[in-house]
């Protein structure tokens, strides 16, 4: 029987190297051939409480072309809970016109509740500042795919360190694959020390930087974060850090061959347009591998690939 069969992701931490190898595996099978009917018949809930365009529309194809149908909503305005329903209240209501929850919710640990009060499986799809993991996984898809191994890459990471629920997901992951981290932030905006102990319980190295420069050309991948302006509990903090780093065509000159940039998206100023057309630039074929990795989330979720 699968791993992954009825099981929640909530953190990426809750699944195992070989469980994210097998996610990696299956999404490499779709992503020959995405249109497959296998989820005729099920529903998948998309409850999305704060603002996405990439995973939620990323989500939403998946299911379509596998052949599934999906409900939900877009907004917690358009909800019930705009009428002060909870957050139980709402997933167990889901629970009865669904088969899986897809779920994203601006409270750190609200996934997790989520999962812990659902009678179907729940998938995080970002819990505040706290996790993303199927960003993650796909973020993982993109590095495998990029590198032909995620073993022993150096790995810069950028920008918003401390409130970017991206990197913290996928620091905990590439802590199984033997990186080494360059962590590039903003004195006020560092990793947090929870995230950099997995590292050191796993015997990595990390090093911390605020000039981008010095890191570019020793590094694998360059993963790109936006300042995230709507998690400061002070907008004069924001405007302090808003443009700290900005990725230029011309900084990427020395950059090893097969360094390639990432970015979860959506960017705001870190990423100057003209490094769209650099062959490194990597952001948007990443958020199609969200499309393939989705799916094969899904299907594994309700037993219909291992
Ligand atoms: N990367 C990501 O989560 O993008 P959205 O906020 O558009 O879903």
């Amino acid at each position: 029987m699968s791993q992954l069969k009825n099981r929640s992701l909530v953190s990426i931490t809750d699944y195992s190297k070989d469980d994210i190898l097998k996610v990696l595996e299956i999404a490499a099978d779709f992503e020959k051939d995405p249109r497959q009917p296998i989820l005729q018949g099920h529903v998948i809930a998309s409850l999305f409480f704060e603002p996405s365009t990439r995973t939620r529309l990323s989500f939403e194809s998946a299911v379509q072309y596998l052949g599934g149908s999906i409900v939900g909503f877009a907004s917690a305005d358009s909800s019930s809970v705009q009428k002060g329903e909870s957050l139980k209240d709402t997933i167990l209501t889901v629970s009865n016109y669904s088969d899986l929850i897809v779920m994203r919710n601006p409270l750190d640990g609200s996934a997790r509740y989520a999962s812990e009060v659902s009678p179907v499986p729940i998938i995080n799809a970002g819990d505040g500042a706290n996790q993303h993991p199927t960003q993650c996984l796909l973020d993982l898809y993109s590095i495998q795919k990029t590198q032909g191994t995620l073993e022993n890459i150096h790995i810069a990471m950028v920008g918003d360190l401390k409130y970017g629920r991206t990197v913290h997901s996928l620091v905990q992951a590439m802590s199984l694959f033997n990186a080494t981290f360059h962590l590039v932030s903003p004195e006020s905006l560092k990793l947090p020390s929870a995230v950099k102990r997995w590292i050191s319980e796993a015997g990595l190295e990390y090093h911390q930087y605020t000039d981008l420069s010095e890191v570019i050309p020793n590094v694998d991948i360059i993963y790109m974060t936006r300042i995230q302006r709507e998690r400061f509990p002070d907008p004069l903090e924001y405007e302090a850090v808003k443009n700290a780093y900005v990725l230029e065509n011309k900084m990427l000159e020395n950059s090893k061959d097969n360094m390639r940039v990432l970015h979860p998206l959506p960017r705001v100023n870190e990423i100057s347009t003209d490094v769209d057309d650099n062959p490194k630039a990597y952001y948007f074929q990443q958020a199609q591998n969200g499309v393939y990795v989705r799916q094969a989330l899904i299907a594994a979720i309700l037993g219909l690939k291992q």
